[in-house]
């Protein structure tokens, strides 16, 4: 049987680069952690971009029962940016990449006495991505680190960090039926696979028919199956999925399951105020009970691999999701490579879940470079590899604002998305709309979406006159007001996602009033306060819970005499719209609020 036991306590921790006998040497000497950790949750949100980024170390000794088993495999779930793993002084396993699982086997160097060392580094470099981006780049062991005993005869674990089975359902709508094929990888003669209560024996794979499928089907029913396999070994594996079908009309936007489905919603960066990226299992479930109280259908988890719970609460609540790699901002030709293997791994590891839709090649990656052969040459390659990998999906890439439309790099995806900051880094509010309707009249045969927006707002800011660049609660709630009207007057954009749900570090920015912080989230960095743009957004698109929002509640010094009362809610509401201080025109001397025009009181709706 399949033993996973999470190595999370026990470790010393070494913030220096040394030799492995060097490290293990001093390992005594260094700070007791428990995992998940990074050592840049308090100098990589403080500002000043001077977050300690380097080699570290992680030493830890197994126990006689955690070293047992008959093969036994190490688990890394995240380690920014490179690894190195040796088990009793000597190397196993070279990693590059900060955001995806890999495993090596530990059973032939095990021995009476058994010491692991991780070496861990964020350094800088020109061949491992991110090197240039608006976030911060922890280091650390910042996600669970396990091992894993299995039976001679198991389930693949180390190819790409492989999950050992691969489920793709194709649906028919039209007779509700879905084809369901399983794959497994395992060295073992044969394999059991049970698919909604039917098993076969086979070699490695085998296909399924599901009648009348329960469609996994949005926010409104995200019906999940599982796939199981087992060996005769004992060693099993298991994979949920989601029977759905999805296509983007460059006319219409996004369809699920044949039905017109805009997916408007927001994104995620996978840090938290005071702990870093080193997110438990309830950071991620907190957060998803935020997405869920706004209303979003859609997230975009920039700018690289997130975690394997968050995809599966994405799975579970029925939230599609753009997933990409962390191919940012700054083409680097000895990068090549990189880009290759995280998508590689990302799409390995994340094919099963049904919430993905598409694979983002890059984010604004000619920002900082020119669009050169280079450049479209490792685009074709990672939009090739991703459709040899996986035809079930869209690729799809999120283009910095000063990208020409008629780019060639446009041509290499299957949609495109444009990042758009008018009304906030340049420009009025009223470009975005122009540049939409531009690129969709010069290409109506081709999809497009609106890939990032936002103004950044500290709560502690505000004005009566909210004007760009000003960072008031004010102005970022004018500046999505324009756009949510903006969007929904464009159904053809296939998906709209915010920048950002939650403000995030990026320790290099020192800007309203805040330090390290990227503050265009809807809620604050702790999650503690939701700012008044999270209630426009949730007036629009909560369909569930009846709310009213009075915005302004934190602007308190007000010096005007007359000041304006903004509502926002999902209730059609009758309002009177605007109250000078009392005045009286009854004869009873009673004074009541008037409005401050004189015009009778206007009573409508309001969001
Ligand atoms: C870019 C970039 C983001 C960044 C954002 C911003 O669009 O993709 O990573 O945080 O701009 O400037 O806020």
């Amino acid at each position: 049987m399949r033993k996973t036991i999470p190595l999370s306590a026990g470790w010393q921790f070494l913030k220096k680069a040394a030799s492995v006998q060097e490290a293990v040497e001093a390992a005594a000497s260094g700070e007791a952690v428990c995992l998940p950790h990074t050592w840049n949750a308090v100098d990589g949100q403080d500002g000043g971009n001077d977050y300690y980024r380097g080699t570290c170390w992680y030493i830890r000794e197994l126990s006689e029962e955690e070293a047992a088993g008959e093969r036994l495999f190490l688990e890394v779930n995240g380690a920014a940016m490179t690894a190195d793993v040796y088990l009793n002084g000597k190397m196993l396993a070279h990693h590059e990449g900060g955001y995806s699982v890999f495993r090596v086997e530990l059973t032939e160097e095990l021995a009476q006495k058994n010491i692991l060392a991780i070496s861990v580094s964020n350094e800088d470099c020109d061949t491992v991505y991110p090197q240039k981006a608006d976030f911060t780049f922890y280091g650390g062991l910042y996600r669970a680190v396990n091992l894993i005993s299995v039976p001679a005869e198991h389930f693949e674990l180390l190819k790409d960090g492989t999950p050992g089975i691969k489920v793709t359902p194709v649906v028919d709508l039209e007779t509700k039926t879905a084809f369901v094929t399983v794959e497994t990888w395992h060295n073992a003669a044969d394999v059991k696979i049970t698919v909604n209560g039917e098993t076969k024996t086979v070699e490695h794979h085998a296909e399924f028919t599901i009648e009348n499928v329960h469609l996994w089907d949005g926010v409104d029913d995200p019906y999940l199956y599982t796939a199981t396999a087992k060996l005769s070994s004992g060693d099993e594996v298991s994979a949920r999925f989601g029977c759905r079908v999805f296509h983007c009309d460059p006319e219409k936007g996004f369809f699920l399951n044949g039905r017109s489905y805009p997916l408007r919603g927001v994104s995620r960066h996978q840090d938290l105020k005071g702990k870093g990226n080193a997110l438990s299992y309830e950071d991620h479930a907190s957060d998803m009970a935020i997405i869920r109280e706004l209303g979003a259908n859609t997230l975009r988890l920039a700018h690289y691999q997130h975690a394997q719970e968050f995809y599966d609460l994405c799975d579970e609540n029925g939230i599609v999701v753009w997933a990409e790699i962390p191919y940012i901002t700054m083409h680097m030709s000895a990068g090549r490579k990189n880009t290759l293997d995280q998508m590689r791994e990302l799409i390995t590891q994340c094919y099963n879940h049904p919430s993905i839709a598409v694979w983002g090649l890059s984010n604004e990656i000619t920002a900082a470079s020119a669009v050169n052969d280079d450049l479209l040459e490792n685009h074709r390659l990672l939009n090739d590899l991703c459709h040899r990998m996986d035809p079930t999906r869209l690729t799809t890439m999120a283009n910095v604002f000063m990208l020409e439309i008629d780019s060639p790099i446009l041509e290499i995806p299957d949609i495109n998305s444009y990042n758009l900051y008018f009304g906030w880094y340049l420009g009025e509010l009223e470009q975005t709309d122009e540049f939409f309707d531009e690129y969709h009249a010069r290409f109506p045969g081709k999809v497009i979406g609106f890939s990032e927006y936002g103004a950044d707002a500290n709560p502690a800011f505000h004005s009566s006159h909210p004007e760009k660049g000003d960072y008031t609660e004010e102005y970022q709630a004018l500046y999505h007001e324009h756009m949510l009207q903006m969007i929904e007057k464009r159904p053809w954009l296939w998906a709209t996602h915010v920048w950002n749900l939650f403000d995030f570090a990026a320790d290099g920015r020192d800007e309203g009033g805040k330090h390290g912080e990227n503050q265009k989230g809807l809620v604050t960095f702790d999650r503690q306060l939701r700012k008044d743009a999270f209630y426009l957004y949730k007036a629009a698109w909560n369909k569930t819970s009846p709310f009213v929002h009075l915005c302004g509640k934190r602007y308190a010094n007000r010096a005007e005499e007359e000041t304006e009362i903004k509502v926002y809610s999902n209730l059609r509401l009758a309002l009177h719209r605007r109250y000078a201080p009392c005045k009286t025109d009854r004869e009873d001397g009673v004074s009541l609020p008037y409005p401050a025009d004189g015009r009778a009181p206007d009573r409508s709706s309001c969001r």
